[in-house]
């Protein structure tokens, strides 16, 4: 009996894959008519892919979960399916995006040389959505040039630690501000035809063991703090791809995390794009297939070189899961099924006809760095530049009145135009403070250079005892035979970079003892900070007169910084971080990096001035804070209820206010509206950021500055209904140049 039973369920099995076999051969050999409605331009991309889908066998659906190269998606020449090309950002086109070239392997077919666009936390310093705007269309032009079909970014993971190797890619601790910005980044893209990938979704906020740290994070603050940028993305962007992180949140990759890929980012969210992987983040085959994941990358042979790639040694685990032939068996032994997998491409070949790549695909051969491009990027450099201190009005310089000027520093001759990583970008040129200060002067001044110190770990022969004393004292030299001294400090993409974490908050070896003794020798002495991340300031702030932060400002940062320095820009941009005074100030340093692989975010909500302005911390510079070359006054508010719907109650605001520039100069205000709940059953951060309005003046020029504000201006995450909850009662309207500089305040009274 059993033996007949065993017989007949093989014969059965055989059949059946001889019938598979057969239908996947017919299906592969049918010449696909001329007029198959996915051919068809004029059709919605749904109905395209739709199509598309009825028509691909088994094995072509389960080929194109995986990536054919180490920037490729697999494509089915058969039915005209192209590979989706890929280019890493997100500050531009990264300096290997040729086909599957892998940095260091021989033979790395194209070295390319873009436009290198300033540092995500840079633009995030502008406050300026319509110029984020034209930097993603900037970059998806080049994209396009080099005829690649998606560009890596943007990064809007929020700035937890001030230590993250990787907070100089995304847009700094504030969730409403990173979903602006996130936004403007993803809608420029996508209005080229060029793909751009939200990434890393979620909560990737330290590389320290970003591959094996657990993350646990309750959901309030998920939902409040880490994810809503992503959600912006989606639901106003409209955004085709999101990238998954490496790191696992509590307990699950977040490549295998049916609750973040499938519960919210396609579910709560309504994402309709792919989602593919970080590269070497999977760690299964049915589990991250059935989660979410639609793409997993790298694919094809540099996937099996992974380990012997040495820049890349250290991402994943070398192995790709979603291979042709591991999800195929996963299908046959029931643990995939078909419909997931037409999920998984039709996602895909959506994205694909949305993008236009499949009507239109991108040739290369394009113009890159054009002037244009280039003009954004000094734009985007010039525009991030804050204004930390400026006592006794020593800025702006008058080059007409000053005959020397000392240019100091590890960061003052080399153009630090970004951290390291993946997002590094290789510009055709790029302008040091030292290059931009020597065109601005002209021959009129003179110029004098000294490197002061050696930047930590990059050149040995500068950290010997008496190499470092030779150049301090050039350094003090030429700072005292100088009329004024600019002293340009921070780190480089060796130290500030993906894959581990900065080690500490203090300027790297020497660098404030450079200051202090610089500002001993030269009273008027100009620091500069030129990294992403905070830097410890407290041995030498008191005493610095003037401080500006340039963070990393891509191939035009020399430019623009001498543009601030000497009055031809008034600087305009404000912090979009706090800046605390030690690394023990900051809300997760209790929490960071985990034990034993295990990171637990017990701050919760509280993530930069919600902890700082909350719990009364001060901190060394707050949320919002950049000075001017001018004043600003602000006047007039006025805050209407506002009934979104009809007998809905109020559920929304309209602010008015005047903005006056009272100074003697053109320039620009970052116009901050933070709302404060006073009456809520839950804690709640004082106040929190919901909109802001950068607005150029010229001298005595005054602008009523409006806002409409929606629901989501009131509203928290409840953890009980887990849902979105707005409380009638008296909330505040808050109107100010910083998170600690409220100008002008008003009682907003919301019925039910
Ligand atoms: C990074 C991603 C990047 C990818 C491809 C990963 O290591 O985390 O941001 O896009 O590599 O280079």
């Amino acid at each position: 009996m059993r033996v007949t039973l065993l017989l007949l369920c093989t014969v059965l099995i055989v059949a059946a894959l001889v019938t598979t076999a057969i239908k996947a051969q017919k299906a592969a050999s049918t010449v696909v008519p001329a007029n198959a409605p996915y051919k068809n331009a004029g059709l919605s991309a749904e109905k395209r892919a739709a199509d598309l889908l009825k028509r691909m066998t088994l094995e072509e659906k389960a080929s194109m979960v995986a990536g054919s190269g180490w920037m490729e998606s697999t494509p089915i020449p058969r039915l005209g399916i192209p590979a989706i090309k890929m280019a890493d950002g997100p500050l531009g086109v990264r300096s290997w995006a040729g086909s599957s070239a892998i940095t260091g392997l021989p033979g790395s077919p194209l070295k390319v040389q873009s436009t290198s666009f300033p540092a995500g936390v840079a633009m995030a310093a502008t406050w300026d959505t319509e110029l984020v705007h034209r930097e993603g269309q900037a970059i998806a032009q080049e994209v396009k040039a080099l005829g690649r079909d998606m560009i890596l970014g943007p990064t809007v993971n929020i700035n937890r630690v001030p230590l993250w190797g990787r907070n100089f890619e995304g847009y700094g601790e504030d969730p409403y501000l990173t979903s602006r910005l996130g936004v403007a980044y993803v809608k420029g893209v996508q209005g080229e035809g060029v793909i751009p990938s939200v990434k890393h979704f979620a909560a990737n906020n330290q590389d320290f063991e970003r591959h094996r740290i657990d993350e646990q994070i309750d959901p309030r603050t998920l939902h409040e703090i880490y994810l809503p940028a992503f959600k912006a993305a989606v639901q106003e962007g409209g955004a085709w791809n999101v990238m998954s992180a490496y790191n696992l949140v509590n307990g699950v990759h977040c490549a295998e995390s049916k609750d973040l890929l499938k519960g919210i980012l396609k579910g709560e969210f309504g994402f309709k794009g792919f989602v593919v992987s970080d590269w070497g983040s999977t760690y299964s085959t049915a589990p991250t297939v059935n989660a979410g994941m639609d793409l997993e990358m790298p694919g094809g042979q540099p996937a099996q070189n992974w380990l012997t790639v040495p820049e890349t040694k250290v991402a994943g685990n070398g192995i790709a899961f979603l291979t042709p032939d591991k999800v195929l068996a996963e299908v046959k032994a029931g643990n995939i099924t078909e419909a997931t997998l037409d999920d998984n491409v039709g996602r895909i070949l959506r994205v694909i006809f949305l993008s236009g790549i499949f009507d239109h695909p991108h040739v290369g051969g394009g113009e890159v760095n054009t002037p244009a491009q280039a003009a954004v990027a000094l734009q985007g450099a010039t525009e991030s530049i804050v204004l930390l201190k400026n006592a006794g009005a020593l800025l702006p310089l008058n080059a007409k009145k000053i005959r020397s000027i000392a240019v100091i520093g590890p960061n003052a001759a080399v153009a630090r135009t970004g951290g390291g990583g993946s997002s590094l970008v290789e510009p055709k040129y790029k302008i040091a403070p030292l290059d931009g200060i020597k065109k601005l002067v002209g021959s009129g001044v003179e110029v004098k250079y000294a490197l002061g110190a050696g930047m930590a770990g990059e050149y040995p022969a500068q950290d010997t005892a008496e190499a470092r004393a030779k150049l301090l004292q050039e350094a003090v030299d030429a700072a005292a035979h100088s009329d004024v001294a600019v002293v340009v400090v921070g780190r480089y993409d060796k130290i500030e970079r993906e894959d581990f974490d900065v080690k500490t908050m203090d300027l790297p070896a020497g660098q404030d003892e450079l200051i202090e003794a610089v500002e001993q020798a030269n009273p008027h002495t100009i620091v500069v900070l030129n990294t992403g991340n905070p830097v410890t300031m407290t041995r030498w702030l008191d005493k610095t007169p003037a401080l500006l932060d340039m963070w990393y400002g891509g191939q035009e940062a020399g430019t623009a910084l001498a543009s601030i320095l000497f009055g031809e820009t008034n600087p305009s941009g404000k912090l979009p971080v706090s800046l605390p005074k030690e690394f023990k100030d900051s809300p997760a340093a209790a929490n960071y990096p985990g034990v034993n692989l295990k990171v637990n975010y017990a701050e919760g909500i509280y993530v930069g001035y919600r902890y700082y302005d909350t719990r009364n911390v001060e901190p060394q510079f707050p949320f919002g804070f950049g000075l001017s070359y001018t004043t600003f006054e602000y006047t007039d508010l006025k805050v209407t209820p506002l009934a979104l719907a009809a007998g809905a109650g109020h559920s929304g605001a309209v602010v008015s206010l005047t903005l006056h520039n009272t100074g003697s100069r053109a320039g620009a205000e970052v116009v901050q509206l933070y709302v404060h709940d006073g009456h809520s059953k839950i804690d709640r951060p004082v106040h929190e950021l919901k909109g802001f309005r950068r607005v150029e003046l010229k001298p005595g020029e005054s602008q009523t500055v409006g806002f409409t504000l929606g629901r989501d201006a009131f509203s928290y995450w409840s953890p009980e209904t887990k849902a979105w909850v707005v409380e009638p009662g008296t909330f505040e309207i808050q109107v100010g140049a910083s998170s600690r500089d409220i100008r002008l305040k008003a009682p907003l009274e919301l019925k039910q």
